[in-house]
């Protein structure tokens, strides 16, 4: 359609002030990787530069989420598809009541885990189907997928000494098969889909700026 120069103003005045879509950004990595302080740090220096940001954590975050992530941490028995189930559960919560209403009101919407932690953890770990887990996946997300996923790639032993708070040496240098499953399933699927890969051994300081620096260029 072609509008001359006047025609084209009136026709554009009548639409509302386009938002622009929230940047959505994932962040995986083991359990110790220190990738919750990295977002904090993230979240703190997006604001700073101005922008607007919201940060869910799953599983959690919402009223429901809060609960069921409290039920998760106990040691009730559960077959390994019932926590499959509630994993997604909470991401359809954080989706459905936090995600997608305000996908146009943020700059920056930071999710410290996202479906790749169900393939590694519920996938890897504890061995339930992949093909049934990624169509949960898409079920619980309505194929939301983020623009970018970082993976916080930590070193297996220096995270599990990083997550055990208390314990001797021999315990610490211990690191379950479980977490072996995880961490190097994170491994492929860093070197298989575009997930950007950041080395979090030494500097949390330096794994921010690189996140930063990424972000920047979106
Ligand atoms: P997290 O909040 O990162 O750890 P912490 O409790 O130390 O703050 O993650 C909570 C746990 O939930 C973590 O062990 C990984 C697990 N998890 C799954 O097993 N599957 C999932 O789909 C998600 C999102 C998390």
């Amino acid at each position: 359609m072609f509008l001359d120069d006047s025609r084209w103003e009136s026709y554009a005045k009548n639409f509302p002030r386009s938002k622009r879509r929230a940047k959505f950004i994932a962040f995986e990595g083991i359990d110790g990787s220190g990738k919750s302080t990295i977002i904090n740090k993230v979240a703190n220096e997006l604001k700073q530069s101005g922008y607007s940001v919201l940060v869910n954590q799953e599983p959690g975050t919402t009223p429901m989420g809060n609960k069921l992530r409290k039920l998760l941490k106990t040691d009730i028995p559960r077959a390994k598809r019932t926590e499959l189930f509630i994993q997604e559960a909470c991401r359809v919560d954080i989706i459905e009541t936090r995600i997608i209403p305000n996908l146009y009101n943020y700059d920056f919407i930071l999710n410290d885990r996202y479906t790749d932690s169900t393939i590694a953890y519920q996938g890897a770990g504890n061995g339930n189907d992949l093909g049934l887990i990624n169509e949960l996946n898409i079920l619980a997300t309505r194929e939301i997928k983020p623009d970018l996923t970082f993976f916080i790639d930590t070193d297996l032993q220096l995270a599990n000494k990083r997550s055990k708070k208390q314990g001797n040496i021999d315990e610490f240098d211990r690191v379950s098969n479980f977490a072996k499953r995880v961490y190097n399933q994170y491994q492929h699927l860093a070197n298989s889909k575009s997930i950007v890969k950041i080395p979090n051994n030494n500097s949390v300081d330096y794994a921010t700026k690189l996140v930063m620096s990424y972000l920047q260029s979106l």
